[in-house]
């Protein structure tokens, strides 16, 4: 820990994304105790979850009991999770100069819903304005991976699929491509690394992205 507190970016707001299985939580991990080791206050948090009536509702859209949940249930379940935890905890947060590491966020609905579910893009952009007002991230690390070795290493962490895992390869795959359709459409705040790499070298890039968007990150 410094002596002197760091300068925090404008907007302290950083997201982590990708598909299932890509490592991207354990990148998250990573980040927040080199920020922390920077001297940052860092609020690390998940979606959909983070709060309780957030973790509720991921435990009923997660559930693969629920066979028979529609498309647009399904959206408005991740906006209704997502708007509670920007309510209770990010926009508090960002307020007081925090820095707010999210394990996925709205772009995690435009990949899921919009290009794996079909859900109109327009429709979905106009949702998650709505669930997050003000509380855009600055900067978004998406985990590019194979959904042929992600699905693998999904398989090998956890049992059973969940109800999200269970929609398969095909859905992945158009998942995969909405993420690097984003990184495409807004590089400026939407970096892709390839996670298909060691964990070392994937943080590698991780840390460079950081110091990209203006983070005091000791160099390694
Ligand atoms: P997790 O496994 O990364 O915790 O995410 C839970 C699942 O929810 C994962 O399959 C991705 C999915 N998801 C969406 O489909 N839309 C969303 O908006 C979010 C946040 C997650």
């Amino acid at each position: 820990m410094l002596d002197v507190a760091p300068t925090v970016p404008e907007l302290p707001f950083i997201t982590v994304e990708g598909i299932d299985g890509c490592g991207k939580t354990t990148q998250a991990a990573l980040m927040v105790d080199a920020l922390k080791r920077a001297g940052y206050a860092v609020l690390a948090l998940r979606e959909p979850g983070g709060v309780a009536l957030s973790e509720k509702i991921r435990a009923l859209l997660l559930d693969p009991a629920y066979t028979e949940m529609s498309d647009t249930c399904e959206l408005l379940l991740y906006e209704a999770a997502r708007a509670q935890l920007v309510h209770e905890r990010i926009a508090p947060a960002l307020a007081a100069g925090t820095v707010v590491v999210c394990d996925r966020f709205f772009d995690s609905t435009t990949c899921y819903q919009a290009f794996g579910g079909g859900l109109d893009r327009a429709v979905v952009g106009r949702a998650n304005e709505l669930a997050v007002g003000a509380c855009r991230p600055r900067l978004t690390l998406v985990f590019d991976i194979d959904p042929v070795d992600a699905a693998a290493r999904a398989a090998s962490r956890d049992g059973s699929p969940d109800r999200m895992e269970a929609k398969g390869l095909a859905y992945q795959e158009r998942v995969a491509a909405g993420f690097r359709a984003l990184a495409a459409e807004e590089p400026d705040r939407v970096k892709l690394i390839d996670a298909a790499r060691p964990v070392e070298a994937v943080f590698a890039d991780v840390c460079t992205c950081l110091r990209g968007a203006g983070f005091a990150l000791a160099e390694a």
